[in-house]
């Protein structure tokens, strides 16, 4: 079997760039190569509800957010199959069974699954569904039999646990039901995971910290011109620290060395832009209206695009609905097989 790519995202909100970062670059970089048999993007409602019960409207309506995002990020629907998780009924049957190969003490480890409980205070209140979510993803994984799983570090845990249960799977049905994934890491770990706006460690909406896709020129502007830089870089005068300052984190992750060409010919590339920024003499002003430049750059094309694409958004649901008919034909593939390894294929006790 050739390479079966899929990943996810929960729709919860769209896509910022740090997003684009961790994940669509990546896809994209993917999608270019076309080195894949099948290329599979979820968008994981079933998950997202798995700690947003009582918010079903918030994720209904991201998960057309998200498809924009994809698709106006330049993702081609001609060659990637996105759909929506919860059109695919057979994962839910399939997370049964693999319920009873995995303990709750191994959930409880889960560091990923750890983190999230700090972050949302579930001290009592934590879903069943929400603690089982690394074993409904990994029926995400397994149902199309992907061997490449596109992610960011924080997912790795979730890749081990599916891993796991294909191990448990065949240890006690018999082996070569299930296809054993491997994680695909960005190749560019600094650009990982993006700081928010603010210095804080991540780009999150409640923080209001984040620069989305589809934002206008002008917020993306204003949010830059108002980003965390050296708190003691006061006169331009003043050493500055590059460390921990949000501009230079996003240079970073994109200022290549045209974009100095285009926008700051006065300097080569970002080292030379660091060096002067460390010893003294440059302002705060000058990398902004800079990094301004290139992520406007960036941007104007995706939103472009999202213009266009937002006047045909029955199309974009037909595209998923049907996606998802073909996403649940594969997944049935993988049920049978796995319902004939367990011996509960009934059919063989008719007589006729
Ligand atoms: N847990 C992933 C996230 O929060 C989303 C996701 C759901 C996913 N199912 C997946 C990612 C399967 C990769 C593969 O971003």
């Amino acid at each position: 079997m050739g390479k079966i790519i899929l990943t996810g995202d929960r729709p919860t909100g769209n896509l910022h760039i740090g997003h684009y970062v961790g994940s669509i670059a990546n896809r994209l970089k993917l999608q270019a190569e076309g080195n894949f048999d099948k290329f599979y993007i979820m968008i994981a409602d079933t998950q997202a509800l798995t700690d947003n019960a009582d918010k079903v409207d918030k994720v209904r309506n991201n998960i057309i957010q998200v498809a924009l995002d994809y698709l106006s990020a330049g993702i081609d629907p001609k060659k990637v199959n996105i759909f929506i998780q919860s059109q695919v009924p057979e994962l839910a049957e399939m997370t049964m069974y693999f319920m009873n190969l995995v303990t709750v003490a191994r959930l409880n480890r889960n560091p990923t699954v750890k983190e999230e409980l700090k972050q949302r205070d579930f001290a009592n209140t934590m879903p069943v569904g929400f603690m089982c979510y690394p074993i409904s993803q990994a029926s995400d994984i397994l149902a199309f039999n992907a061997n490449c799983v596109p992610v960011g570090e924080d997912q790795l845990p979730m890749l081990e646990q599916a891993r796991e249960i294909v191990r448990s799977f065949h240890n006690a049905y018999g082996e070569d039901v299930l296809v054993m994934p491997e994680p695909l890491l960005p190749d560019n770990k600094s650009c990982a995971r993006l700081v928010g706006t603010d210095g804080k460690l991540k780009m999150s909406k409640s923080a209001g910290n984040c620069i989305y896709l589809k934002d206008e020129p002008e917020v993306i502007k204003q949010k830059i011109m108002g980003a965390y830089t050296d708190p003691d870089h006061i006169k331009v005068s003043d050493p500055g620290k590059v460390e921990g300052n949000v501009v230079f984190a996003y240079l970073d992750a994109f200022a290549t060395d045209e974009s100095f060409a285009k926008y700051l010919p006065e300097y080569k590339n970002l080292d030379e832009l660091k060096d002067h920024y460390r010893r003294g003499g440059l302002g705060d002003v000058k990398i902004k209206l800079f990094l301004n430049n290139v992520l406007q750059e960036l941007l104007a094309p995706i939103r472009e695009r999202r213009r266009v694409l937002e006047q045909n958004i029955d199309q974009i649901y037909e595209m998923l609905f049907e996606n998802g008919r073909q996403a649940s034909k594969v997944a049935s593939e993988t049920l049978a097989r796995m319902k004939a390894a367990m011996g509960i294929d009934y059919s063989q006790f008719l007589k006729k």
